[in-house]
């Protein structure tokens, strides 16, 4: 997705959502661990999971559905994959916005085959029609669909193959209770340790072939938002600027001038991080400030505030959610003057 800012278009580095060229990009794909051991992080995720996927194994049962919920880039995609993989199932892609009718839901559903695992990205923007299909798809695994039109319409009723829902989210608390309550389990991803975002970002730089050295990996795990995605986008933009200078090794000094370079600044935060925080310290006197008029005065959307932006801002105490708006922390304020932009 392309963010725009205030005075021009511009892609966001620091974006943790996937750009489109990343989309296009096959060798982005490369870098997605394939199986639950290769995955890094997310202990209490992957624990749980671990689990369940051996008990369903040994009861040669699909898995149950399975929420995944958590900021855009923490690796929803990438689990969902690899759930489909460690229980040796297909999976089918989708997400909330496609499935528009539920005729188009019943033609994925007629489609799969016993134990197959069903990722629905988005699944907050699932329409209540499609909703209503899918409660007893995921319950009893049937399905009403309608046969003819006018008087002589009847509905007749299905049976599916058990499969297994993955739906995944940024935004748990948008979905309904009735289709929350279907899941039977629902795991919520935070954003990675500055030493499990190492490991990722290691990993990333020997699949690519990039020479970088210990304090370099440290560096970009420092400034990557807690967010794998980004640690990637990092390491290529990074190696583009060493491969230019010559480089062979990317240490810490690299890393340094070329995130500077990158306006990408020691937290790892951008010129929209600064300007929202900014904002709030300068023309509100600090907050509360109402989530809608924040997003006027720097020109996003209020979505985009809330799942973009403001969940790592949050997470590294910099800003608080209050009942009257946001406030910025005295930790944000010192940084600001620390880095001369107050
Ligand atoms: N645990 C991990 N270990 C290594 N790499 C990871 C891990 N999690 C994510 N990645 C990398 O980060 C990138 C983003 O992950 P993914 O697309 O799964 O995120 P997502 O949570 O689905 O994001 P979105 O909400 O935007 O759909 C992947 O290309 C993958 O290479
Ligand atoms: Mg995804």
């Amino acid at each position: 997705m392309i963010n725009v800012s205030n005075d021009k278009k511009e892609e966001r580095l620091v974006s943790p959502e996937e750009t489109e060229d990343e989309r296009l990009d096959r060798s982005f794909e490369g870098l997605r661990p394939r199986t639950l051991e290769e995955f890094i992080g997310q202990r209490k995720v992957k624990e749980n999971l671990k689990v369940f996927i051996e008990a369903a194994l040994k009861r040669k049962e699909p898995l149950d559905h399975v929420l995944l919920y958590g900021p855009p880039g923490l690796g929803k995609t990438t689990l969902a994959h690899i759930i489909a993989r460690e229980m040796g199932a297909n999976i089918r892609l989708t997400s909330g916005p496609a499935i528009e009718r539920p005729g188009d839901l019943a033609a994925i559903l007629t489609n799969i085959k016993e134990g197959d695992v069903i990722f629905i990205d988005e699944i907050h923007r699932l329409s209540h029609v499609v909703e209503e299909v899918l409660y007893p798809a995921m319950e009893d695994f049937e399905i009403d669909i309608i046969i003819g039109k006018g008087p002589s319409a009847r509905s007749i009723r299905l049976e599916l193959p058990r499969f297994t829902l993955v739906g995944a989210t940024t935004r748990a608390g948008l979905l309904t209770s009735p289709l929350r309550d279907r899941f039977g389990m629902s795991m919520r991803f935070e954003f990675y340790e500055p030493s499990d975002l190492k490991t990722i970002i290691e990993r990333s730089a020997r699949i690519l072939g990039v020479g970088l050295s210990d304090d370099g990996a440290m560096e970009i795990a420092r400034r990557s938002r807690g967010t794998p995605r980004i640690a990637n986008r990092l390491l290529r933009r990074i190696r583009d600027f060493a491969s230019v200078d010559n480089k062979k090794i990317i240490d810490r000094e690299a890393v340094d001038e070329s995130l500077n370079r990158l306006d990408v600044d020691c937290l790892g935060l951008d010129g929209m991080d600064r300007r929202i925080l900014k904002k709030i310290a300068k023309d509100f006197d600090g907050g509360p400030v109402g989530v809608e008029t924040l997003a006027v005065t720097v020109s996003e959307e209020v979505e985009t505030i809330e799942d973009v932006y403001e969940p790592y801002l949050i997470q590294i105490g910099f800003i608080n959610r209050t009942p009257r708006g946001r406030v910025v922390t005295r930790a944000a304020v010192e940084h600001l003057k620390k880095i001369g932009e107050l």
